[in-house]
Formats: structure tokens, C-alpha cells, sequence
């Protein structure tokens, strides 16, 4: 397995490209089901995870021409030739469960491996099901694998979402697309990959209206067409950067990308001193000069905190004047990562679903071990404010959503490598 090595110690200077969301192109993907015809999307990122995806709907017989080097995607789903989404794959991504919805709708049947939980909760897919059974769909649970059944097609139905699920939401209005009648979507997600989805599946012929509230109405129509999108900027690679650039105390231009993606993120920045100034493409990230500020943080929905940037703002809060209460509510085991940090010196006490950061002047470097996507980010982040050499171990979780994140860092001063197993060993 790779590893990441940081000699950190150096603030970041220059410009950082932010790529497509990831979050966003996923559910992208598998709208192309819906559609016998050619879905082309753009600002494609190269991530493990969307590699997962494209192996995913291959097998389910969908045609996919990737352009690495124009980060774009054809995707041709003429017919579908298997509606079993496999252990194997699935188990390897959570997300695969986005083509169980596209598949109902389209083929009247879909068999998807139940997924399990993962190293941030036991993450449950109840949602997901509780909606297609309201739309009429015939579903059993045996031998691991949902088999989910609408051979008359699916129906138009008033659905309360009993929690806040992003995937849900998407796998509902994925769905409802194709219903027979009105689907609306009661306490659905709010995120902009929701409203980048809506925008993609409108563009297919789609009728949605209040993505982006928290009610959502889609009137079914009977076939959805080719269309041309562009993957949003991924806010959570967007706020990850922010703090390279603060807790390195540097100034970073970050491209392509918006302010307006992650407001309650941004306001919390500015909290710590960090100035943030937007511009026409994107935005600039300056240290102050000063000490970061501990700011009290709690994940919640869009347009909260996201549980994405957790981490890595616990990061930031390890070095802070003063001291930080960071409260998770969406995940129960989202602080893998604190054992690490403190492993470099932070100050950081768990009770329950927060964690009370105490801020200390300096961090050092050390072997750490990654947990999750975002854990492992946080601490690459620590590792580039740390005094000495960070190792950062189980490097295939930063792949799975960073994209080319040591080039970028690199780029901009940062003393960052990846090394191979057999020189690391
Ligand atoms: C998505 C994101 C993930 C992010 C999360 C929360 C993708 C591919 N992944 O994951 O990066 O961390 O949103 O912003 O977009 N829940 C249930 N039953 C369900 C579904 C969810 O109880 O059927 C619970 C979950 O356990 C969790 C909460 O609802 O406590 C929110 O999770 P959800 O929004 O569904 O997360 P994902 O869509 O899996």
C-alpha cells in the first residue's frame, strides 16, 4: 500500500483548480439508466470511486466512453443487459446503492447487495426502501441482497423522509422521474449535488420542481432523453483546501468553484480570522497573520456544517488560540481520527457526539493511520502545519475522493510525496 509523506512546516501559496464534486457525479452516473439514449457529462474527476461506479454500470450492460484527459464521460444505456448490483462492488462503494432506483424505474426490477455498514456508522438504507415501497414497489430483504420488484412500473406518492438522506432523496427522484403520476419528496436534502442532479435529470426531460428545498415535486414522464451536464465544483474538496491554506497560515486562490456552495463552512472560517474573498470564479483564502480562533462547530444538513468537513476542521481547530467544541449528528463514529491527531500532539477529549479541541502551538509529524475518506484528509492537513515528517498510511481512502490532491498541494509549496510500498518498507 502507498503512503503519503509531508515535511510540513511551509504556508501554501498559488492557485488550486477545484475539481468536479464527487458526491455529485455519482448519482450522475447512474441517472444515465433512466435513458435509452447518450448522457454525456463533464468535469468528471478522476477518483477510485467514480472508476467503482463506471465498472458498476458497465456490468449492468451500460456503455461508458471515458476521456481522462477532458474529464469527460459518454454513457449509453441503450438496454440493460443485468439488474443485479453485486457484493463485490458494492462493498467496496456505498454509493452503488444510487442505481437502485434508476434500475426499478427503468426495468421493473433491481437485485442490489444490501450495503453494510462502514467505519462511520452502521449507515442504514430504510429510506431509501420505505420510499420505493410508498411508490408501489414489491421489496424483500434475502440472502444480503435487496430484490426490489415494479413490474407495473412504479407510482406517484407523497413521501416524509424520516431523517435527512442525501442518497435517499437522490434514489427517490431518480425514481420518480419515470412514475406513472406526482412524487413530492417531504424533508428531503438540500444539498447542491441534489440540485446539480435535479438540473442533470431536467436536462434529460425531467419535471422537478423545489430541489434545493426541502420539499422536492416531480411529475413522472414516460421516457427521459440525451443531454450534456457539468459536474458542480466539489464543495468539500473546496473547504479542505480553505483550510490548507489557514492552517498553514498561507494564501491560496481557489478555482473554479464557489463560496455559495458552503456557506455555514465559510462563515465558520471567517469565525477563526481566516479572510475569505470571493471573486468571479472562485475565491481567495488568507491566514491573517493571527492566530486561528477556536470556533465551536455542528455538522448538520445542507446548508449546515457538513459532516464531510468535520475532520479536517478539527484539524484546523488543533492549533487554535484557545479551544473548539466540534459536535457530529450525523454519523455515530465520525472521530477515527482523533486518536491520530493526538498521536501528533493535539489536545482533543471525546464525550459522546463531541469532541473538546484545545488548542496547542504547535504539532508534530508521526506515522498516522487513515480510517476514512476524510480522516485520512485531516490528517494530511495536520501534517502540513506539523513540526517533521508525517507518514501517512492506507492512502486508497484519499483516493477514493481527492483528486490528484499531493500534485495540487505540491503545486503550491507544500513538501508532499507519495511513496511506494516497497521504498517505504
Ligand atoms: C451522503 C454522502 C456522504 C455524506 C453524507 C452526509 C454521497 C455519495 N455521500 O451519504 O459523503 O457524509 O451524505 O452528508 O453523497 N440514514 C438512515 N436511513 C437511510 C439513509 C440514511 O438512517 O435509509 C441516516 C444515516 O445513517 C445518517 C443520516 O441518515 O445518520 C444521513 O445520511 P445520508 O444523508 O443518507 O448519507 P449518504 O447519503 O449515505
Amino acid at each position: 500500500m502507498d503512503q503519503i509523506r509531508i515535511v510540513g512546516g511551509t504556508p501554501l501559496k498559488g492557485t488550486i483548480t477545484i475539481s468536479g464534486a464527487k458526491n455529485a457525479a455519482l448519482p450522475l452516473l447512474t441517472a444515465a439508466i433512466l435513458s435509452d439514449e447518450v448522457l454525456e457529462l463533464t468535469n468528471i474527476p478522476e477518483l477510485a470511486d467514480i472508476k467503482c461506479m463506471l465498472e458498476l454500470l458497465e456490468q449492468h450492460g451500460i456503455q461508458a466512453t471515458r476521456n481522462l484527459e477532458q474529464k469527460k464521460v459518454l454513457l449509453h444505456a441503450q438496454s440493460i443487459a443485468n439488474t443485479t448490483a453485486p457484493y463485490d462492488i458494492v462493498r467496496k462503494m456505498r454509493a452503488s446503492i444510487l442505481v437502485l432506483g434508476p434500475l426499478l424505474a427503468r426495468c421493473g426490477e433491481a437485485r442490489v447487495s444490501l450495503p453494510g455498514g462502514c467505519s462511520i456508522g452502521t449507515r442504514p438504507v430504510d429510506i431509501h426502501l420505505q420510499g420505493l415501497e410508498e411508490m408501489g414497489a414489491e421489496i424483500e430483504l434475502k440472502e444480503g441482497y435487496i430484490h426490489a420488484k415494479a413490474p407495473k412500473g412504479l407510482k406517484g406518492a407523497t413521501i416524509t423522509m424520516r431523517v435527512v438522506s442525501v442518497t435517499a432523496t437522490e434514489n427517490l427522484m431518480m425514481a420518480a422521474t419515470l412514475a406513472d403520476g406526482t412524487t413530492k419528496l417531504v424533508n428531503a436534502a438540500r444539498e447542491p449535488e441534489i440540485v446539480d442532479l435535479a438540473n442533470c435529470l431536467r436536462a434529460m426531460g425531467a419535471s422537478i420542481e423545489g430541489d434545493g428545498t426541502d420539499t422536492i415535486t416531480i411529475h413522472g414522464v414516460t421516457k427521459l432523453h440525451h443531454a450534456q451536464h457539468r459536474v458542480v465544483a466539489d464543495r468539500i474538496e473546496t473547504g479542505t483546501f480553505a483550510i490548507a491554506a489557514a492552517i498553514t497560515g498561507g494564501e491560496l486562490y481557489l478555482k473554479d468553484t464557489s463560496i455559495e456552495l458552503l456557506p455555514s463552512f465559510i462563515s465558520v472560517l471567517q469565525k477563526t480570522g481566516v479572510i475569505v474573498e470571493p471573486t468571479s470564479d472562485g475565491f481567495w483564502v488568507k491566514a491573517s497573520g493571527h492566530p486561528i480562533t477556536g470556533v465551536d462547530v455542528m455538522t448538520e444538513p445542507y446548508p449546515g456544517f457538513a459532516t464531510d468537513l468535520q475532520a479536517q476542521m478539527m484539524a484546523l481547530m488543533t492549533v487554535c488560540q484557545g479551544a473548539s467544541l466540534i459536535t457530529e449528528t450525523i454519523f455515530e463514529n465520525r472521530f477515527m481520527h482523533v486518536p491520530e491527531l493526538c498521536r501528533m500532539g493535539a489536545n482533543i477529549t471525546v464525550h459522546g457526539s463531541s469532541a473538546l479541541v484545545r488548542g496547542v502551538s504547535q504539532l508534530r509529524g508521526a506515522p498516522v493511520m487513515a480510517t476514512d475518506l476524510r480522516a485520512s484528509v485531516s490528517l494530511v492537513l495536520a501534517g502540513l502545519a506539523a513540526e517533521g515528517e508525517t507518514w501517512v498510511n492506507r492512502v486508497y481512502h484519499l483516493d477514493r475522493g481527492y483528486e490528484h490532491i499531493e500534485d495540487k498541494l505540491r503545486h503550491c509549496g507544500a513538501h508532499i510525496e507519495r511513496v511506494k510500498e516497497a521504498i517505504a518498507a
